[in-house]
């Protein structure tokens, strides 16, 4: 290839990079004063819930995130040594493939489980005793379970942390975080001039969906950034939300809004969050057919679309060349989060900190 060739090839990806959301992590850095002591309520923590965390460490952690996502060659052991144990006994593409992403490229080895029918469980053995046997072999543990109740289960035992990958319809919150790393890479300015507030739309039912009601969750610590919080349904669910579900997300000071008018509701949002996929049980309900998004949709100019992924038909691929998709940002951010995060909770923050 010829240089003018290399140079049009190199200026294009950039300007693609641009265009398609690939935010910048540096301003967020720049944005967020370091105060790692903040991290340190993470150190062996398990993660199972939204509800845990603070304005401070979630302000401290996209740091870390953006640290990271800023300067992926710069950090590549702090793991060394440490083991994963990473359990998925229902289907994923991101969350398990991040999560693994993230530690190989901190160094640390892993040990993977897919199918919950080799290992013991299979002969009746408890999930408590499985989480008494991970204490010997790892340092952390992920989990994806379709049943609510098993990484509650495995803590009982476990004298290593654990982090909650998704437990039916109950909640996802590494993916919560992911979300809200993108929202602030997207706009630095929102922790600089809080009055600029932003208009979320979330399409989506919160008592169904995991990545909905995490996602609510880590809003609460944010009421000051959003003029309105959205939910947009199509009015064919008896109840979207559980009693004191809503009563959490009013109480925080968030204005929650419910409407079924979607595109009426369209053109006025800044951000706009869709999920058509409630995993509940062995199977999963979609909802994709009710509301579609293409490149024809009703958005500001400078609306982001943001999306959890796996995508169904209301998220049409038009929309992928588009300057609304930053939900394929979204998802390659949440490598540098997990990295975050596993930094943290395996106590290997010393090693990262102070390097610029
Ligand atoms: N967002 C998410 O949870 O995707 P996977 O099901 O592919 O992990």
């Amino acid at each position: 290839m010829v240089d003018s060739q290399l140079k049009e090839k190199v200026s294009f990806s950039r300007d693609t990079l641009d265009v398609y959301g690939d935010a910048h992590p540096k301003a967020l850095l720049r944005s967020i004063y370091e105060e790692g002591d903040y991290l340190k309520s993470l150190e062996s923590e398990h993660i199972v819930s939204s509800d845990q965390f603070n304005r401070n460490t979630l302000l401290q952690l996209f740091r870390l995130a953006a640290k990271y996502e800023s300067n992926p060659e710069r950090f590549s052991t702090p793991l060394k040594g440490k083991i994963l144990i990473s359990a998925f006994y229902e289907p994923s593409t991101r969350t398990r493939l991040s999560f693994e992403s993230a530690w190989h490229r901190l160094g640390g080895d892993i040990m993977s489980i897919t199918d919950r029918a080799t290992t013991g469980i299979a002969k009746g053995e408890s999930l408590s005793d499985v989480a008494e046997m991970f204490n010997n072999y790892g340092d952390c543990v992920v989990l994806r379970d379709s049943n609510e109740s098993s990484v509650q289960e495995m803590m009982s035992s476990l004298r290593i942390p654990i982090i909650n990958a998704g437990n039916g319809i109950d909640e996802h919150p590494t993916q919560a975080l992911a979300d809200l790393y993108t929202i602030f890479k997207w706009k630095p300015e929102l922790l600089i001039t809080p009055e600029k507030k932003i208009k979320i739309g979330i399409i989506g039912i919160p008592n169904k969906m995991r990545t909905v009601r995490s996602l609510l969750k880590l809003f609460t610590f944010f009421p000051d950034i959003f003029e309105e919080v959205v939910i947009i349904h199509d009015g064919t669910n008896e109840s979207i939300f559980e009693k004191k579900q809503l009563e959490q997300l009013q109480n925080s000071g968030l204005n929650i809004k419910i409407t079924t008018q979607f595109n009426r509701t369209l053109p006025t949002l800044d951000v706009i969050y869709i999920n058509a996929i409630a995993w509940v049980g062995n199977d999963y309900e979609s909802f994709g057919e009710r509301f579609v998004m293409n490149n024809q949709s009703p958005l500001k100019k400078e609306a982001i679309i943001l999306h959890p992924l796996a995508r169904g038909e209301e998220l049409e691929t038009s929309l992928d060349e588009t300057s609304h998709n930053w939900y394929f940002a979204q998802a390659r951010g949440a490598v540098f989060l997990r990295m975050a995060l596993l930094t943290c909770m395996c106590q290997r923050m010393e090693r990262v900190m102070d390097v610029i």
